[in-house]
């Protein structure tokens, strides 16, 4: 396990140069009903709306927000529509990983030039607020990258779209940007994804975990953790590796009907507060076994929190070379075992530690069990 420092002359050559992420789409069955939980249960705030009301025939679109996380939640209105294709092959899942850029239409000619397949020809989106320009690449499975170029634009999210004001407004739960994205990919294919995100994105492999690494007794996985020059975007990638048993991955490429994102972790500056208010809203966690935490001073050295509150929530406590981070991850947000999030809070580590790794699909292999499935 190596971690890399970007240095100033990567950043200085990045041809693609990204700002964080904009906002990530699921394509999901109700995106009505599915906007309420997410308020309700992650204390999103409603944004914005475009549907049958605002000029859109075919589809409802669901924008929330919290502190810098945009999450869109679409549904198609018809049966014989691409959206209803995707999700009766899919389930609800994420479709979109957008990425906010300073020239969208450079995006897409310096990744395209470079071998990404297109998705969406860049454009130009004008209403009275000003103009967008967006554009898009595919990516793993049926899931794509756009890139959303906003800087002469100030209306509420994108042309299209009107405020949603809303009489029902959960309080927020702390939770602040989106850390990482992670995509699960075929038998063989990470390295495929990990050459994309290099040659076609400009981004760096700043994280390597094999499967000796990350191995539990039944099953294996590889994991290899891609940053763009900034540090602010990271894609990690997963695959299935051999093992005694099917691995969590090997379960989500079956369930999901492909390759597509495994988890988005949003950040928090106070995880024992945010997950304390997700669980009294009826969030589900994994759990770790108490023996966790009886070494884990040992392993991760000082940290500033009381053990109790982490152990009693079960949040996991790991290391790199710069600091610490805590982190804990949700149960399958769908009845299909694809989709779920991470909760992470960053103390000094930038990057990812391997012992939550090996605690994490422990856990999930105690839930894969459960459903049949290991
Ligand atoms: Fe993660």
């Amino acid at each position: 396990m190596e971690t890399q420092t970007l240095d100033k002359k990567t950043q200085a050559t990045d041809f693609l140069p990204l700002n964080g992420t904009d906002y990530v789409e699921f394509y999901v069955g109700n995106a009505k009903q599915a906007a309420h939980f997410y308020k309700t249960a992650f204390g999103f705030q409603s944004l914005a709306y475009a549907g049958p009301e605002t000029g859109v025939r075919d589809r409802a679109s669901y924008v929330l927000m919290q502190d810098k996380i945009r999450l869109v939640l679409t549904s198609p209105l018809h049966s014989d529509h691409p959206i209803a294709e995707h999700l009766k092959k899919h389930g609800d899942g994420v479709k979109v990983l957008a990425l906010w850029v300073d020239d969208a239409y450079d995006a897409f000619e310096q990744t395209t030039m470079r071998g990404a397949e297109p998705y969406q020809q860049p454009q130009t989106l004008k209403d009275e607020h000003g103009e967008v320009h967006t554009s898009g690449i595919k990516l793993y499975g049926e899931t794509a990258h756009m890139f959303i170029e906003r800087k002469n634009y100030n209306g509420i999210f994108l042309p299209g779209y009107q405020e949603w004001k809303s009489d029902y407004n959960p309080t927020p739960t702390g939770l602040k940007y989106v850390d990482h994205c992670v995509g699960n990919v075929g038998w063989h294919k990470m390295n495929d994804w990990v050459n994309f995100y290099e040659e076609v994105m400009g981004f760096k492999n700043i994280l390597t975990f094999d499967d000796k690494m990350i191995s539990t007794e039944y099953s294996a996985l590889m994991s290899k953790v891609m940053s763009n020059g900034n540090g602010y975007v990271k894609f990690p990638i997963n695959e299935p590796a051999e093992g005694k048993k099917k691995s969590q991955i090997e379960e989500y490429l079956e369930f999901y009907e492909g390759e597509g994102v495994q988890h988005l972790a949003l950040a928090t500056d106070h995880i024992v507060e945010t997950v304390t208010e997700l669980k009294k809203r009826g969030i589900e966690f994994l759990h770790v076994p108490n023996t966790y935490y009886d070494d884990l001073l040992t392993r991760v050295g000082h940290i500033d929190e009381d053990l109790e509150p982490l152990k009693a929530l079960g949040i996991l406590v790991d290391r790199d070379d710069e600091g610490y981070l805590l982190q804990i991850f949700t149960k399958p947000l769908e009845d299909r075992p694809t989709v779920f999030f991470e909760i992470i809070q960053r103390k000094g580590a930038r990057s990812f530690g391997a012992g939550n790794f090996k605690a994490l699909f422990e856990a999930i292999e105690r839930e894969q069990e459960l459903r049949g499935n290991l």
